[in-house]
């Protein structure tokens, strides 16, 4: 049973002066105590990602003492038996100097399972009276499927537990198309205000897409420089080597516009692309990621043939072993057209980026896992020397995290040679090899503190979804099938020709 108590402590932080600065802040206090529920208690997302970032926040002391995890899932687990299996899978995943018994026995403690089947408004009622009383904040996380969103956050109004403060938070996708993601949005809003409401994307946690705004609103250098004129074209690009795992049955029905591009993506364009917030706060930075996206040139009709490369991976090597076609993946359909790569030419129809096109990919089974966005700049205006290149500046979220920035200098000796070199900036290594926290563990302490600068508000959510479905409807109209290609390759042959036909290529 959830514990209560150290509702006091709660109301003190959240009525005083405490608020989390953002950014730059170097330690946070001790977050506030709160019921942790979390629907799908037993899918990888709840085990992979969300306990590890829960252990990892308990042992660095980042949880209030009285805070509690609720496992809440269909199976017939005792509490001991979950703990097991949450301790088997949790070990699998964090690094093996930052796991010991001991303190995943502390952390055990506060984790508790509940059996109930999310879609029976009955077992509300019993979840209510499990829980008591408690006046502590309750977060619920709904790591299920879209399709649960609606059904839970009703049954929790009629069972009395969705009253201020409680908050829920929403994996993406939110819902497979702008009409769904509007209907879960109503059906959401309908119970919770919209600042209780927290949609996750986890990208918007990681460090280097932080310091992405880091980089451009603290550093006057960028600014003027930072716009059509003296920017080439930007490309982001996510690629995983990974296959669909597990989750052939969820990603079957989405591909990767709906996994990746819809959200990850279309985020990290709207961090490049976005004008400095009046203040970096939720409604400020939110208020213009919105205005990039309802800036993005809508590409529909035959559009999409000319603007979008769509692939699916066929068999192949990763890391030297043989890995399956996507059609013969558990859970996949043998006919199945879904995209496991998408590449798209983006367009933002405003003062600042008119004419520079945004190239953004991503896929499963490629050569390798990185995410990056590359701004090439123009070349200089004048050209003085023989050699000469553009400058780029590069931004690595994984596999390391890193800014570097190519500029053309003189080769030692005789003459005037030039060579491109690197200002090269490893975020780990200048911030003494701390240890970098996982996107989830930042975002979770965000919500239980009730910090919604980092996810996603219900406009920008729809305004995403707004520019996507039609180009998912143009390639249902004009049957564009995804192209082959090869996993362990860098995606099907059309990508090159999406930049080459301009004159550029993708960084290698
Ligand atoms: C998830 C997608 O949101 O992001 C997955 O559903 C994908 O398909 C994952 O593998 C990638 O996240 P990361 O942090 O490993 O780049």
């Amino acid at each position: 049973m959830i514990g209560q108590g150290g509702c006091s402590n709660f109301v003190v932080i959240l009525h005083g002066t405490y608020r989390r600065t953002g950014l730059t802040e170097p330690e946070s206090p001790l977050s506030i105590p709160c019921d942790m529920l979390v629907f799908g208690g037993t899918g990888d997302l709840a085990l992979h990602k969300l306990l590890p970032a829960l252990y990892h926040l308990h042992r660095d002391a980042r949880l209030h003492r009285d805070t509690r995890i609720l496992a809440l899932a269909r199976t017939s687990y005792s509490r001991e038996a979950y703990q097991n299996l949450a301790e088997r899978r949790c070990r699998a995943q964090v690094a093996r100097s930052d796991f010991n018994h001991e303190t995943w026995r502390s952390f055990a403690e506060r984790l508790d399972y509940f059996v109930m089947d999310a879609a029976q408004s009955a077992d509300f009622s019993k979840l209510a009276r499990h829980l008591g009383n408690s006046e502590r904040v309750r977060v619920y996380y709904l790591a299920t499927a879209p399709s649960l969103f609606q059904d839970i956050a009703s049954h929790l109004a009629n069972a009395g537990l969705a009253t201020a403060p409680a908050r829920i938070v929403l994996e993406k996708p939110i819902g497979h198309s702008l009409e769904s993601a509007r209907a879960i949005n109503a059906a959401i809003g309908a119970v919770f205000d919209e600042h209780r409401v927290f949609r996750i994307d986890h990208y918007l946690g990681k460090e280097t897409v932080q310091n992405l705004m880091a980089l451009r609103f603290a550093n006057a250098l960028f600014e003027p420089v930072w716009r059509a004129g003296y920017i080439d074209h930007v490309q982001i690009s996510v690629c995983e080597t990974l296959g669909v795992e597990n989750r052939g049955a969820y990603y079957d029905h989405a591909g990767a516009m709906r996994d990746m591009l819809q959200n990850h993506l279309l985020q990290l364009l709207c961090l490049v692309a976005m004008e400095a917030p009046v203040r970096f706060d939720a409604e400020s930075v939110r208020n213009e990621k919105v205005k990039v996206l309802e800036a993005l040139k809508p590409i529909s009709g035959l559009d999409v043939q000319d603007k979008t490369v769509r692939g699916q991976y066929t068999a192949g090597k990763i890391g030297g072993q043989d890995v399956p076609a996507y059609y013969f993946e558990k859970n996949v359909d043998n006919d199945s057209d879904t995209e496991t790569f998408v590449a798209v030419q983006v367009e933002i129809d405003n003062w600042r980026w008119a004419g520079v096109p945004f190239y953004l990919r991503t896929g499963k089974r490629l050569a390798r896992k990185t995410s990056e966005i590359l701004i090439q700049f123009k070349p200089v205006p004048h050209r003085l020397f023989a050699e000469g290149q553009a400058n780029q500046l590069l931004i690595r979220l994984q596999p390391e995290e890193r800014i570097s920035l190519q500029l053309m200098a003189k080769h030692p000796g005789k003459g005037m040679h030039l060579n491109p070199v690197e200002l090269d900036l490893n975020l780990a290594n200048a911030f003494n090899k701390q240890r970098r926290w996982d996107a989830y563990e930042r975002l979770l302490l965000d919500v239980i503190e009730g910090d919604s600068t980092l996810f996603m508000r219900r406009d920008e959510v729809e305004a995403a979804w707004s520019w996507v479905d039609p180009i998912l409807q143009g390639w249902h109209q004009h049957y564009q099938s995804p192209r082959p290609y090869p996993a362990g390759s860098d995606g099907p042959e059309q990508l090159q020709h999406l930049l080459e036909r301009h004159g550029r290529h993708w960084a290698e």
